[in-house]
């Protein structure tokens, strides 16, 4: 696409007025981005702290420039929260599609709420957009729902899967500069999806049907989760044979054609700890190494509280007094404030259950349900055993002999 072509699609779409839904981790950089193309939009959340803080300029994830982009925004009358959803010219979903608990299968009740709710706002010639990482067929599932609520839109509106793939810590470079993949429910919607994109994507931007597009978000994750078990697996097979598993990796990747990655004390966030159960729960036949991947990740954890399990006994009977254990780290990775699904943050949380004397450093969150939060002087002031479990920037320089480091484990 031309410079002259882009710019005249970015004119003829500016007009138009978008409304995100789910203002979290990936709607809200996504409309502080937009807005800082000149769009109006509207954000929409259930959650009533979010709209307030949102609508005083006041924004609750720690990412790069965000805050300068959304203050911006607010002052040029570009973005406004609120509750319900409003007439827009584009509707774009980012709404949480979490996992059922007892049999790990995809929960798709938030994306069918949110497009329920717009439903009523929908006109001819508007464009929806799921950007919910969602399981394959969900947004044929959507269309039907709006056809069957709205049937003289019938054929006469676009919708479109356009899967996110940011790096949390990184995200609105990455929203930006990234290249996607836009799967319409038909070629004119994809299209229609695409020349919105080009508004405000530098990436390239590869065309699709709706259903690969899906598979297409879960693959990636998959992928990284099968390749991260493997170096998990490896680890534990290393300990018990008594080999150092980073010196082994170092070694074997010195092959032209082999990439082992790193291992560590599991997988969390949710993505790459969820998205392949979304493959495995829906093809239990034909996904078994999918599976089995989860399940290696997930055990890695358990590991990992064994181990610790080990080092505070043997504490115990050489100093006949429990000691008090310090973890550095509670994030499901280093440099963010998130801590779902966080490795870190389940084995401290196991750790204090199991009724030890426990305290957490976590310099991107300011407190921390039945964990006490100290700062890193007080830690190792006051621990008899401090445990490295998240590699934050804010830890790099204070590689003191007497933490044992976990995040390579
Ligand atoms: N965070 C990431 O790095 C990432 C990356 C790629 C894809 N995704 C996917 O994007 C989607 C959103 O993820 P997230 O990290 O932004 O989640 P999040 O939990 O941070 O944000 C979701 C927001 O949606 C709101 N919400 C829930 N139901 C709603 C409804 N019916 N109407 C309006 N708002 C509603 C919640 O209150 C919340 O503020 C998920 O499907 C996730 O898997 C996330």
């Amino acid at each position: 696409m031309t410079g002259l072509v882009k710019t005249q699609i970015i004119q003829k779409m500016k007009d138009k007025k978008v409304c995100i839904v789910g203002l979290g981790y990936i709607g809200l950089p996504t409309m502080g981005l937009i807005a800082s193309k000149g769009f109006s939009l509207v954000g929409v959340d259930v959650d009533s702290q979010k709209i307030a803080a949102l609508n005083k300029g006041e924004v609750y994830i720690f990412e790069d420039r965000l805050e300068e982009l959304i203050q911006n925004a607010i002052k040029n009358n570009k973005i406004k929260a609120q509750a319900i959803p409003t007439s827009a010219s584009v509707y774009m979903i980012a709404v949480p599609t979490p996992l059922i608990a007892e049999n790990k299968s995809p929960d798709i009740i938030y994306v069918k709420q949110a497009i329920q709710n717009v439903i009523p706002h929908i006109k001819e010639g508007d464009l929806i957009i799921i950007e919910s990482t969602c399981p394959i067929g969900t947004t044929e599932k959507m269309q039907q729902l709006i056809y069957e609520a709205r049937p003289q839109l019938k054929d006469k509106i676009f919708l479109a899967y356009c899967p996110e793939r940011v790096l949390p810590g990184n995200i609105l470079y990455e929203l930006e500069n990234n290249d996607r993949v836009i799967g319409g429910i038909d070629k004119a919607s994809t299209e229609k999806a695409v020349e919105f994109y080009t508004c405000f994507v530098k990436g390239n931007l590869f065309e699709t049907n709706a259903k690969t597009a899906e598979m297409c978000k879960l693959v990636e994750n998959a992928s990284r989760d099968v390749n991260i078990a493997f170096a998990n697996e490896l680890s534990m097979i290393s300990d018990k044979a008594g080999i150092d598993v980073m010196e082994l990796i170092y070694l074997a990747n010195k092959h032209p054609r082999v990439n082992i990655l790193q291992p560590g004390i599991g997988v969390g966030g949710h993505c790459i700890a969820i998205d392949p159960w979304f493959i495995a729960s829906n093809f239990p036949k034909e996904g078994k190494m999918i599976r089995t991947a989860r399940e290696i990740n997930d055990y890695k954890t358990l590991w990992t509280i064994d181990k610790i399990k080990d080092y505070i006994s043997k504490f115990t009977e050489e100093n006949q007094k429990q000691p008090t254990v310090a973890f550095l780290g509670l994030t499901f990775k280093p440099d963010v404030d998130d801590i779902r699904t966080s490795p870190a943050l389940f084995i401290t949380r196991q750790i204090v259950e199991e009724g030890y004397n426990v305290i957490a450093v976590e310099p991107h969150i300011e407190e921390c349900k039945n964990i006490k939060l100290v700062s890193y002087d007080e830690a190792l002031q006051k621990a008899d055993i401090v445990f490295k479990l998240v590699a934050h920037t804010a830890f790099k320089d204070k590689s003191e002999s007497n933490i044992i480091n976990l995040c390579y484990v």
